[in-house]
């Protein structure tokens, strides 16, 4: 597993950046706080290169701060163009108040593309 931090160092509402070279499968990967329930995604759009923990956290869904794709924080699939493809999600595990995530599978496994 992968270590993130405390869970305090993820304000409600918020995400952050777990950089790659902490990730196995080297690609950043953001973690989401929705109302204290934590949610982690691959950070980079499928779109466009856009960090999505710098998007805006709506309900369960993140908004990507470059072209407005919206993708499900539970499932990673978008909801609409421009965005096409999802994003992996990731299982987090909190332990006596520290985040850690178990990384998917790499991208060749992952579910096709989102019909149009
Ligand atoms: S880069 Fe995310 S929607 Fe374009």
């Amino acid at each position: 597993m992968i270590f993130v931090g405390s869970v305090d160092d993820i304000p409600l509402g918020e995400a952050v950046r777990v950089e790659a070279a902490q990730v196995d499968a080297g690609v950043p990967i953001a973690v989401f706080n929705v109302d204290g329930e934590l949610f982690a995604i691959d950070d980079t759009c499928t779109h466009q290169d856009a960090s999505l923990a710098d998007g805006w956290v709506e309900g369960c869904a993140v908004e990507c701060p470059l072209h407005a794709a919206c993708f499900d924080l539970r499932t990673g699939m978008p909801s609409g163009p421009p965005a096409k493809l999802p994003v992996r999600t990731h299982e987090v595990v909190v332990d006596d108040g520290f985040v850690y995530l178990r990384v998917s599978a790499p991208v060749e496994d992952a579910p096709a593309e989102v019909a149009a």
